[in-house]
């Protein structure tokens, strides 16, 4: 398993491009499978995840094609040949589960494995099944896997979620594309993400309205056709490296960077003292003082999301003062805590809330990333530490990140992959 190895306390100088945002290209890729036209997503980041997701996409008899040579184009589309999203791959990726709506309204049955939990929480998907429940399929549990079938197509209805649930929404958005009649999801997931993926749909000829807001109303075409659409640039990629500027006291621009897509990560960075000032093409991020504890809870956006607390907690574990830092979205996404303490941080976990007291500095240490954003996390921390960082089973980091170390390098980072 390869390794990351990190010497710190070099201030971060220079320019990071912005990739493609992860969760806004893993369900534009499912996106695909609703026309036998071709789908062709442009920015498309280079992830362990987006191989995953081209791997199920293809075996559900799709194409998925590289459009470049470089993998950043991928034109996706075709018939539906095999309508099962079997265990093996829906275990490494839960967004596999992203299938089950658009194999519905297309050919009206479906076999997706439960995705099972995940280290930061159990994750379930009740809110997906009732939903399609409600456009008419029939959903059964048998050996761990979802069947589903609707008798004809699926039909319009107003489905009201009781929380906010990214993947739900995507889920009953792209089935309700091709239903009979109108759909209206209320209180739906108003991520930039979200955004992202109807605006492919609609490209493809879906008709939706309600974009941006918390209720989506989808009125149902036959078919959709081909479309070219690019990916957002990575919202948590921004505050990812945002963090790692102001964590190392460095100034770096964040290329193609969107300031409008932050929502609440900007105002809780600049109250810790992180300066961001928007340009033309990107932001530019810098930390010319002290930093200072702050108080966050995450919350759907655009309050501060959930995939930048630990990266955010690293920051605060080396600010001046005290921080309170409460997970609402997931039940336990705390698993980065001990690993920064391991580095001489002060986190001290009460239930879904954590105490951060500030240290002057941190050491180098080894640690173990424990999932995607936590080990992004402990390299924020080993840029601060004194000494030799060694992060463990980076195969977490490679399904989110494209070329972590690279984009430090070419800020003057000492920092290299081992592998094996
Ligand atoms: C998406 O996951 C993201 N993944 C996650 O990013 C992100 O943390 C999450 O949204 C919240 O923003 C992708 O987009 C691929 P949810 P998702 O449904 O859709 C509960 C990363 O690091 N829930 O909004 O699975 C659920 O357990 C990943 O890139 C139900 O109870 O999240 C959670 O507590 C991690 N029943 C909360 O709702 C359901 O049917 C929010 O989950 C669905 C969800």
């Amino acid at each position: 398993m390869d390794r990351i190895r990190i010497r710190g306390g070099r201030p971060l100088s220079g320019e990071i491009k912005v990739g493609g945002a992860k969760n806004a290209a893993l369900p534009l890729m499912v996106a695909g499978m609703l026309t036998d036209d071709r789908l062709v997503l442009t920015n498309v980041p280079r992830l362990a995840d987006v191989q995953t997701m081209t791997l199920l996409i293809q075996q559900h008899g799709v194409a998925v094609d590289n459009v470049t040579n470089d993998a950043r184009s991928l034109s996706i589309g075709g018939p539906i040949s095999n309508t099962e999203a079997p265990y093996d791959i829906v275990r490494k990726m839960r967004a596999s589960f992203l299938v089950l709506g658009p194999l519905l309204a297309r050919v009206g049955e479906a076999r997706v494995s439960l995705p099972g939990g995940c280290g930061i929480g159990a994750r379930p998907i009740d809110l997906h099944l009732k939903g399609l429940e409600q456009l008419g399929a029939r959903i059964e549990l048998e050996g761990g896997y979802i069947d589903a079938r609707v008798d004809g197509r699926l039909k319009g209805a107003k489905i009201v979620f009781p929380f906010v649930s990214v993947g739900a929404t995507e889920n009953l958005l792209m089935a309700a594309t091709l239903a009979e009649g109108r759909t209206v999801l209320a209180n739906a997931a108003r991520e930039p993400e979200i955004g992202d993926l109807a605006a492919g749909l609609v490209a493809m000829g879906a008709r939706i309205s309600g974009i941006g807001s918390d209720t989506l109303t989808v009125d149902g075409v036959d078919r959709l056709h081909g479309a070219e659409h690019a990916i957002i640039p990575d919202r948590i990629e921004t505050g990812s490296y945002a963090c790692a500027a102001a964590i190392s006291g460095g100034s770096v621009f964040l290329r193609d960077a969107r300031l409008d897509h932050l929502g609440a990560t900007v105002r809780i960075l600049r109250e810790a003292g992180v300066d961001i000032t928007e340009q033309p093409d990107g932001l530019m991020v810098t930390r010319l003082n002290g930093l200072h504890g702050v108080d966050v809870m995450t919350e759907p956006y655009p309050g501060f999301p959930t995939d930048m607390q630990a990266q955010l907690m690293a920051l605060l574990s080396v600010a001046d003062g005290a921080s309170m830092v409460t997970e609402t979205i997931f039940e336990n996404r705390f698993m980065h805590v001990p690993e920064l303490n391991r580095m001489g941080a002060r986190i001290n976990v009460h239930g879904a809330s954590a105490i951060v007291r500030g240290v002057p500095g941190l050491s180098g240490a080894p640690v173990m990333a424990t999932d995607l954003r936590a080990s992004l996390s402990l390299i924020l921390a080993g840029l601060a530490a004194q000494g030799e960082t060694i992060v463990n089973r980076v195969y977490h980091l490679d399904r989110g990140y494209e070329a972590v170390e690279q984009k430090l390098a070419a800020c003057g980072v000492d920092i290299e992959r081992i592998s094996g």
